[in-house]
């Protein structure tokens, strides 16, 4: 059968998408400028699993002090030390250099639960041991971060909790190999409680099932190896269902709402986590996510037509490296990053076990 233009993967649009993501943004991207950590983690990792990251060769040991000079670290008499982890930028005026940082504290400094996974995320895609990362810190700044009822804030002054922050602080304890930061057993009642009537995880107990939630929500318990101790046999299979019935072309996010190509990753990962990923369409999946590519610039947008955006871009990727498109390296579907980066870091907890760092 002839390949129309529509079943193409661009694969080197999408990394000269990518280079320019890490360069200049267009203006609506200004209200993420806190958050810049995320939007260079989408570009970063999203680079990995192109196979591309020898674009990156120059500006990697650059890329890897920016991330640094990005961690809250105490100050001498530990004044601080709740608020610690990793910023999205220095949008308040932080000095660049990570070693001066350490002796000033500006006011309303804090690390975000996001920031910092991501952070660490990005450090292992690049190379990099996690040596200068003060575990002692990150773990401080994730016990202040925990609620009462299981869940995590994503800031310490206080905010929105739910699914998500509880899923970062997971994949942050799995990269520094510590849990102490967490309680587990809070965390495992808040996920099980957060079991919708219809078979769907929400962002908390009693709110609506939906495709991202129930991704952090499985990926945490795989994480953290509870699984099978926080679902009974008969829960799993409601859940296997809910989110096998997401499937329409690509996935949608939750009932009766329009396909997304962001869950093409989110539900998708999930599957693939409870075992199931094979039974589902991989033509209708990749046909979807190869209809919201932008032919010009690259990209991927979460619809057919519209303007390609980094998240899009990134979960697209992944989406069809989990149909194992040729030339895509495969993603660890847990810890959303590739493979060959959750093989870096099992390296790395091999010598922290033989000398702890
Ligand atoms: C759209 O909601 C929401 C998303 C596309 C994000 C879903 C993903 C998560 C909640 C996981 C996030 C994880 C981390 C670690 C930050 P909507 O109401 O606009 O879209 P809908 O109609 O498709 O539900």
């Amino acid at each position: 059968m002839a390949t129309s233009e529509k079943d193409v993967f661009h694969r080197n649009k999408h990394v000269k998408f990518f280079q320019r993501c890490l360069q200049v943004l267009p203006e609506r991207y200004a209200s993420l400028d806190t958050s810049r950590m995320t939007v260079a983690f989408f570009a970063i990792s999203g680079l990995d699993i192109l196979n591309a990251m020898e674009v990156l060769d120059k500006d990697k040991p650059d890329i890897i002090e920016w991330i640094y000079s990005q961690q809250v670290l105490p100050d001498n008499k530990d004044s601080n030390i709740g608020m610690c982890g990793f910023r999205g930028s220095s949008t308040i005026g932080n000095a660049f250099d990570y070693r001066e940082a350490q002796h000033t504290v500006i006011p309303y400094d804090s690390g975000h639960i996001a920031m910092t996974y991501t952070a660490l995320a990005m450090l292992l895609i690049l190379g990099d041991d996690l040596s200068r990362v003060n575990k002692r810190a990150v773990v401080e700044g994730l016990k202040s971060l925990q609620l009462p009822d299981g869940s995590f804030c994503p800031v310490p002054e206080g905010s929105e909790n739910d699914m998500r922050f509880v899923y970062c602080a997971c994949c942050i304890s799995y990269m520094i190999a510590d849990w102490s930061g967490v309680n587990r057993d809070k965390v495992k009642k808040y996920v099980k409680n957060s079991l919708s009537y219809d078979g769907g995880i929400g962002q908390g107990p009693g709110l609506e099932a939906h495709g991202g939630s129930t991704f952090c929500a499985i990926a945490s318990l795989i994480l953290m190896d509870e699984l099978e101790n926080t679902f009974t046999p008969k829960d799993l299979k409601r859940i296997k269902t809910w989110c096998i019935l997401r499937q329409r072309s690509g996935f949608h996010g939750r009932p009766n709402k329009p396909v997304d190509t962001c869950y093409s990753f989110w539900v998708a990962a999930t599957l693939q986590l409870l075992g199931l990923f094979s039974l589902t369409d991989f033509s209708s999946n990749r046909t979807y996510i190869l209809s919201t590519e932008g032919h010009i610039t690259g990209g991927f947008s979460k619809w057919p037509d519209h303007s390609p955006d980094a998240l899009h871009t990134y979960f697209g990727i992944c989406g069809l490296s989990l149909l194992r498109e040729s030339g895509l390296n495969q993603v660890h579907a847990a810890l959303n990053l590739s493979q060959r980066a959750a093989d870096h870091l099992n390296n790395i907890h091999r010598q922290w076990g033989e000398k702890p760092s």
